[in-house]
């Protein structure tokens, strides 16, 4: 009994695979297996023989079968092992050398002057492409016969012949955004929103669609020296120089009263733009102090509130800042010239870790 043991144990903790365990139990355990063929020699022994050797078998008959299910069971977690190793997926895996896709210069102008405003309390807002002609004109003291509407090379949308309400438009600045935002919120209000505009003209500088940022504050005691410090801060953060001088020139727009044009001192020297230096002068804004029209249209007391507002053109200031000649070159889905002048994707702009590493 010993020997059928030790035989077993041995041939059990060899086997490879389920069935060859299988195999082992009918050798041992089947019906003619050896332990069953010496269970069978038990009536042929006298009672005396029968009272130890009974015991035994039986015992050696359950040792062998709690091998036979413990090695089952390590077989099968090797097996589910080897099966988990096969499918193992190494998702850390380092992403290739050269990224297959960049951030577009827009995006990431967007983004780093979100992330200018937003460390000065300013949060985005968002307003619909196609607009219509109240928001776009009208709530901004713009009325119908204004030639503010002619200048802007307006996009109209169709009417169905006999409906004479007036059509939509594409909207031609983010300035309708402001009205959307305090018919919601109310005032006081701190925000920026960035987003498409489209305005019928194409040359060097200018595109049918092309990108604003708008910025609207008002609250109860907000003036144009706000104005100033804000705008001299963004394009400080902006242009990564602490030297910049701006010019606010007396301007004119219908949605704000005083209004100003602002002009960034550059120099053109050599062919490549440096702001902050130089006797050149380059327009990249306008501003002013909302008119109370504009208040009122948008449900806000003009005798409470008063704020400032502005609109920045993104890709004259992405232009600038990356020495991009050609504005039309922004839309042209040039797979080179998006190598060039795309950025990283992982590279998210902040302030502390670095706008435009
Ligand atoms: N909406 C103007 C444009 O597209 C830009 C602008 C000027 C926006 C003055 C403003 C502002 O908010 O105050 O030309």
């Amino acid at each position: 009994m010993d020997d059928l043991k030790s035989k077993y144990l041995t041939l059990i903790a060899d086997a490879g695979d389920e069935s060859g365990l299988e195999e082992l139990r009918v050798q041992a355990l089947g019906k003619k297996g050896e332990i069953s063929l010496q269970m069978r020699e038990l009536g042929k022994m006298t009672p005396q023989e029968r009272q130890t050797a009974g015991p035994a078998l039986n015992a050696l008959k359950d040792e062998i079968n709690s091998a036979l299910i413990a090695k089952k069971s390590a077989l099968g977690d090797a097996a589910l092992d080897e099966r988990l190793r096969g499918e193992w997926l190494d998702v850390t895996l380092p992403a290739r050398d050269r990224p297959v896709g960049s951030i577009h210069p827009i995006t990431q102008v967007t983004e780093e002057v979100t992330a200018i405003f937003a460390d000065m309390g300013f949060s985005v807002a968002e307003g619909p492409q196609i607009e219509s002609d109240w928001y776009n004109f009208d709530a901004l003291n713009i009325p119908g016969h204004h030639p503010a509407r002619a200048e802007m090379d307006t996009f109209y949308t169709h009417r169905a012949d006999g409906d004479d309400r007036p059509p939509h438009v594409l909207r031609t600045h983010t300035s309708p955004v402001q009205i959307r935002s305090l018919e919601a919120n109310g005032a006081p209000i701190r925000i920026i929103c960035p987003g498409r505009v489209y305005r019928a003209d194409y040359d060097q500088t200018h595109t049918p669609m092309f990108h604003q940022v708008e910025g609207l504050a008002i609250d109860k005691d907000i003036s144009m020296a706000n104005l100033k410090w804000v705008l001299e801060e963004f394009v400080k953060a902006f242009f990564e120089v602490d030297d910049v001088e701006l010019r606010f020139r007396a301007s004119h727009f219908p949605f704000t009263e005083p209004s100003a044009e602002v002009d960034i001192r550059c120099s053109w020297e050599g062919g490549t733009l440096k702001v902050g230096e130089g006797d050149d002068w380059l327009e990249i804004l306008g501003s002013g102090m909302v008119h109370p029209k504009v208040l009122q249209a948008a449900g806000v007391d003009p005798s409470v509130y008063q704020g400032f507002a502005f609109g920045v053109g993104i890709d004259r200031i992405a232009m600038l800042k990356y020495g991009i000649p050609d504005l039309r070159a922004f839309f042209d889905s040039d797979l080179r010239w998006l190598r060039h002048y795309g950025f990283r994707s992982l590279d998210v702009p902040t302030l502390h870790g670095g706008l435009s590493k």
